[in-house]
């Protein structure tokens, strides 16, 4: 019996999971409201913030799951990339639990955790995993990727963001409206009551199956200004639509090049993963091409779409079947490639 506890803290969310074999016991996440009034994340504040959350968080991560502390096997962690005050808290807060409780520590990249989240068993009776090989669009605030997975540790990006990605597309968009922060999942509930077709705004020309978002929001941001010439009221007469026109754009750049990822690479074994895979016009664009072209589909659920630390733990299962530990002296890094 393999029984990791997983905990992540690269961002503004801490949480604390724990997987047996393969199946979630449980996942617990607390979020840090404390940022909202900034319009975004604020590094400092939210190292503090995962200080005072870490003990409680991992505290109950463990009754629910009903194990002991020292029924854990090893203790997976998010190493990065992400904030490195943050992750300091949770690599410090492995290290602390490894050497108290005398066993390994795993350290997880939080790209490839957030691709192996659809390894998750709900029960050890699911099967609703992907096939190797299979495609996964990585979409959330910090990245914008499409991902070959050829095997649980055998991941190539094969497409990326060469500006911003999708989720700071939907939040800056969002934050021009004065849809507060995030405005991912705003613009998400008022583009269902919106016209996607009422506004067209610029969509990139890249070669390749990289990403592009700068010109979308610059694009916006003016047609915005000089309809706000004529009417100082466009955007509250219209909020509707801005959003479903905006969200259809958004989408439809993602999907255009996982559909031609997917035809070039004659793979139909498709996955999303990461924030803005919540989104619903996302979603139905997946259910859509899987009807359309014959694509098996991957959606997660929507406590594995943002950051969350099952993706951190059930990476760490994988890795301890490998005996791939870190060393006592592992320390947490910024950035880094999957
Ligand atoms: O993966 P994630 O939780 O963490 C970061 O990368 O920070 O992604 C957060 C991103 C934000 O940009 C948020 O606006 C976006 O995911 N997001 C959404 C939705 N839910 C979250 N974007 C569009 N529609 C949603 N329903």
């Amino acid at each position: 019996m393999i029984t990791i506890l997983g905990i992540e803290s690269s961002c503004d969310d801490t949480s604390a999971a724990v997987i047996r074999d393969g199946v979630i016991l449980s996942n617990v996440i607390a979020g840090q409201a404390v940022h909202e009034r900034y319009g975004g994340v604020v590094p400092e504040l939210a190292s503090r913030a995962h200080q005072q959350n870490i003990i409680p968080v991992v505290h109950d991560a463990l009754k629910q799951a009903g194990i002991a502390r020292n029924a854990v096997s090893a203790v997976a962690f998010t190493r990065g990339p992400g904030l490195l005050g943050s992750l300091l808290v949770g690599t410090s807060f492995a290290k602390g639990f490894s050497s108290a409780l005398n066993v390994p520590m795993i350290e997880v990249n939080h790209l490839q955790a957030h691709v192996l989240a659809h390894f998750i068993k709900e029960d050890e009776n699911d099967t609703h995993q992907p096939e190797f090989p299979f495609l996964c669009l990585l979409v959330s605030g910090g990245n914008s990727q499409i991902i070959l997975v050829k095997s649980y540790d055998e991941m190539a990006i094969i497409g990326k963001t060469i500006d911003d990605a999708a989720g700071e597309a939907f939040d800056k968009c969002a934050k021009v409206m004065g849809l507060g922060y995030p405005g991912g999942p705003v613009v998400d509930r008022l583009a269902k009551l919106g016209n996607p077709k009422r506004f067209t705004f610029s969509k990139p020309r890249i070669d390749g199956y990289d990403y592009s978002f700068s010109g979308l929001k610059t694009s916006f941001l003016y047609f915005l200004r000089d309809e706000l010439k004529k009417d100082p009221d466009f955007i509250e007469t219209n909020k509707n639509d801005l959003c479903a026109s905006l969200q259809k754009t958004i989408v439809d750049i993602l999907m255009d090049k996982l559909y031609q990822a997917s035809v070039n690479l004659k793979i139909k074994e498709v996955a999303v993963a990461g924030g803005v895979s919540a989104n619903s016009g996302l979603r139905n664009a997946f259910e859509e091409y899987s009807r359309k072209h014959g694509w098996k589909i991957h959606i997660p659920k929507f406590a594995y779409t943002t950051d969350n630390a099952a993706m951190v733990a059930i990476t760490g299962y994988y890795k301890y079947q490998k005996g791939e530990f870190a060393a006592p002296d592992v320390a947490p890094y910024a950035r880094v490639s999957i």
